[in-house]
């Protein structure tokens, strides 16, 4: 086993747990030796030994780990923390749990713990996932390299503050939901005017992630891109032309607000 200095520890190893896990050992990102996991599914416990890391099946076994991933559900939280127990030789927490905020973390794994939320997103699964890092000002700037490190194997991250934890819930996190909308009424209206529907929804999938990939890797911003594509009089104007005469771009704004303010009011208990 590793120094105690260099140890990881994983509370919680299911979907999300895995997929950083796996992503972080094969980019060298972290070390199997240095790397303790208390999951306690059995069922998930062969494929975390295939890579070589210790498994236990408590949080309260787990040997002390300066730096903790928590990726348990939020509502097993407060059970996971407990089994863990507080510590105040300052660990730093990393954290996927939607809705759990800095406070809570502290409050139940000591003041001294130095924390980091982080809101992945499905896409996480592909890793083209985009993951928003909120530090709680405790955290040091080599807690954001290791997290950055860490979430950076499973796609791009980027760093706000946690007072933007719901509007960026709103739009990252749910956004694979609303293109998910958009590419399903796209299906249906390539089968309206006459197209397969398998062949279809592969013409509106690969339409979607390389306007993605032009996005991210050319240097036209939406708009641009948008105005780019669309020859006067041509054919994209004129569905553009439709697409603002039903006003979508309000769509969309009232598509994130009503995120952001239900995350707002799950957090109030609502
Ligand atoms: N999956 C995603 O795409 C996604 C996206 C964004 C954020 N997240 C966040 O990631 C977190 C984990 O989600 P997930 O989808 O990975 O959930 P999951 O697949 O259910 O994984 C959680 C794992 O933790 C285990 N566990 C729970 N309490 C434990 C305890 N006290 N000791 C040891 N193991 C324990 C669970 O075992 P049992 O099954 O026996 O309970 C389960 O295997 C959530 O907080 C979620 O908000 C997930």
């Amino acid at each position: 086993m590793a120094d105690i200095a260099d140890r990881t520890g994983f509370v919680g190893c299911g979907e999300m747990g895995f997929m950083v896990l796996a992503a972080a050992l094969e980019a060298g990102v972290l070390e199997a030796s240095a790397t303790v996991v208390a999951e306690r599914d059995p069922s998930r416990h062969a494929r975390l030994t295939d890579r070589g890391v210790s498994v236990v099946t408590s949080p309260g076994e787990l040997p002390w780990c300066d730096r903790v991933i928590m990726a348990v559900r939020p509502q097993q939280f407060a059970e996971a923390a407990a089994e863990l127990g507080r510590d105040d030789r300052g660990r730093l927490v990393v954290s996927v749990m939607a809705g759990i905020g800095s406070d809570s973390i502290r409050e139940a794994l000591g003041e001294t713990t130095r924390v980091i939320c982080v809101m992945p997103n499905a896409p996480v699964r592909v890793r083209e996932g985009m993951s928003v890092l909120m530090p709680a000002s405790s955290a040091t700037p080599a807690d954001l390299d290791l997290a950055g490190s860490l979430f950076g194997t499973i796609g791009a991250t980027a760093e706000l503050p946690e007072s933007a934890l719901w509007g960026v819930t709103a739009v990252s996190g749910s956004g694979p939901g609303y293109v998910a909308f958009m590419a399903e009424a796209m299906v249906a209206a390539a089968v309206d005017v006459g197209i397969d529907p398998e062949v279809a929804a592969i013409l509106v999938s690969q339409t979607i992630a390389g306007t993605g990939r032009l996005l991210i890797e050319g240097d036209l911003d939406a708009a641009a891109l948008r105005q780019a594509v669309a020859t006067p009089g041509g054919t994209t104007e004129a569905g553009l032309g439709a697409m603002v005469d039903r006003d979508f771009p309000e769509t969309i704004r009232a598509a994130v607000r009503a995120a952001r303010d239900r995350g707002q009011q799950l957090a109030d208990g609502q």
